[in-house]
């Protein structure tokens, strides 16, 4: 007889790891079905943000931000060091222990909350008054029912039509954290997410880096005055070298490196020769083998699974969430997803506010926003009352060494109320959590103005740009 769960989770990555955690929390009997593989050939929870995401990328980002500040900034501070060293393998490691610990915390936090953990790979056999679900592991298959089935299979990189991907030489993201040695040369071909994140590792480990986007405009996502700081920092500043409108004609490997042939936005043909060459054009959902087909799940063209506000699918008691489905390919997005959906199979009634979910960009300065950006108020027609400050004038980012970057608030021309808000700056990711906060609220950017901010903090500058929104800032 197979076994009986309330909640079964296919996929353990942030999404389903949390989701299942949660179930478990409201007193479902739940199991959550993981077959990832590490490269040490073990099987570890925690999907691409654990193992080859999130997590590993902010370790080499930290570790490559380090040399950068030794090599470059600390002789501000009247600090000067000689024989700096890197030594990668100790810095590998060190990405790798975290991963590790991080990935063993989700076994203990399964064991902790009663989750069982199915070693395999997860696919619907039937649906029924219950579903059935196969799980194919190392050690044979078993097939298992549930009453509720919580789809949470992630995504996988893009790979471009002709351009073999050896996670060696040509890598996607796996492959392009995990380099043994510093390329001299290194190519990305896509300027978005991934691409800067993994440019600025490598080109502060001493890399020379090619960007290859094929969009005209540079970080088209973000406001206009942070994607143009962004542009000036990232290639006047540290020499990242980023061509836009490009169009990819073809990928040579040779022994002695590898050859990209593109057209540039001129329409020339143009030569990129690098050691090693990132593809980051993307992610595309996990729903291959999912086994969809056999208890009719709807999936669209694109392979996501199509779901509603609530993330049902059109199957009952079949839920889907994280970057299999629509919406941001974010991590805290398939969290708060996975935690929803526990809660709306146990009759509460949970709500995510998708305009609030912010956007990080872990370079250096960071980029983060949330909510709109001014050029799109403008397209929708909403009459808006921008501020914005610089943490030139803030002394704690002075006093830091790290005074570039600005605050920018977007507020409703006639209600105040908060649209949007975009950070440019060393520590974004952590100040731009505030503005989401009083988004969420439905605040105004008058309520910023009135919180008082400890001193001196760069939170400052966020509750200055909001004053500068009321054109009364106090320290410009
Ligand atoms: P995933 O994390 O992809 O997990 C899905 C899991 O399902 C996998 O473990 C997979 O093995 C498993 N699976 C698939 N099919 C089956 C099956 N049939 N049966 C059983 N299991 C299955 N997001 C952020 O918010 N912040 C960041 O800083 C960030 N950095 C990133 C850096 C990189 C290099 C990359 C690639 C991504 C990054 N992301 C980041 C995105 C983030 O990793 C994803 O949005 C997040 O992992 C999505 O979570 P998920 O649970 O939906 O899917
Ligand atoms: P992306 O969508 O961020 O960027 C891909 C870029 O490649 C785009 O600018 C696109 O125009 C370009 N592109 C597409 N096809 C191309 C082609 N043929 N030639 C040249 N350029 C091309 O995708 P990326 O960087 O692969 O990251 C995937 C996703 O992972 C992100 O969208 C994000 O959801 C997630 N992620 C999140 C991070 C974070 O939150 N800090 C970090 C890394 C990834």
């Amino acid at each position: 007889m197979s076994k009986q769960f309330d909640v079964v989770v296919i996929g353990a990555g942030p999404g389903g790891y949390i989701a299942a955690i949660r179930a478990a929390q409201l007193g479902f009997s739940t199991a959550c079905i993981e077959g990832w593989k590490n490269p040490k050939g073990e099987l570890a929870l925690g999907g691409t943000c654990l193992n080859v995401g999130c997590i590993p990328s902010k370790a080499l980002l930290q570790s490559s931000e380090h040399v950068e500040q030794v090599e470059h900034k600390f002789a501000d501070h009247g600090i000067t060091a000689a024989g700096v060293k890197v030594d990668l393998g100790k810095m590998q490691a060190r990405k790798d222990g975290i991963v590790g610990k991080m990935t063993k915390g989700i076994e203990y936090l399964f064991k902790k909350n009663k989750v069982t953990w199915l070693k395999g790979f997860g696919k619907f056999v039937q649906a029924g008054e219950t579903y059935t679900i196969e799980v194919a592991g190392a050690e044979g298959k078993e097939t298992v029912t549930a009453k509720h089935v919580i789809v949470a299979t992630g995504s996988k990189a893009r790979h471009l039509p002709g351009i073999t991907v050896d996670n060696v030489n040509v890598c996607d993201n796996e492959g392009a954290l995990a380099f043994g040695a510093v390329p001299k040369k290194l190519g990305v071909i896509g300027a978005g997410v991934i691409g800067l994140e993994l440019g600025s590792v490598w080109r502060r480990l001493g890399a020379e880096v090619t960007v290859l986007e094929a969009l005209p405009n540079f970080l088209g996502a973000c406001d206009d005055a942070v994607s143009k700081e962004a542009w000036k920092v990232f290639t006047k500043e540290q020499g990242l070298a980023i061509k836009l409108g490009i169009k990819i004609d073809k990928v040579t490997t040779k022994k002695s490196g590898i050859t990209v042939d593109y057209t540039d936005d001129k329409g020339l043909a143009q030569k990129l020769e690098c050691d090693k060459l990132i593809v980051s054009v993307g992610r595309v959902p996990n729903t291959d083998g999912l086994g969809s087909t056999n208890v009719g799940l709807k999936v669209d063209g694109r392979g996501f699974i199509e779901v509603d506000d609530h993330c049902r699918t059109n199957l009952p008691n079949v839920y889907a969430i994280g970057d299999v489905v629509r919406g941001p390919m974010l991590a805290h997005k398939a969290e708060d997803e996975g935690v929803a959906v526990a809660e709306f199979i146990a009759g509460q009634k949970p709500h995510i506010d998708f305009n609030t979910i912010p956007w990080i960009i872990y370079t250096s300065p960071e980029v983060a926003w949330v909510g709109k950006t001014e050029q799109q108020c403008k397209a929708e027609g909403i009459a808006v009352r921008t501020g914005q400050f610089p943490f030139m004038a803030n002394g704690r980012a002075l006093g830091q060494g790290e005074s570039g970057g600005f605050v920018k608030i977007i507020a409703d021309a006639k209600t105040d109320r908060v649209l949007g808000g975009h950070v440019i700056h060393a520590h974004a990711s952590e100040l731009i959590q505030e503005i989401v906060t009083v988004m969420e609220f439905k605040g105004a950017s008058e309520d910023i103005a009135r919180i008082v901010h400890g001193h001196p903090t760069l939170s400052e500058a966020v509750r200055e740009a909001a004053l500068a929104v009321d054109k009364r800032t106090l320290n410009l």
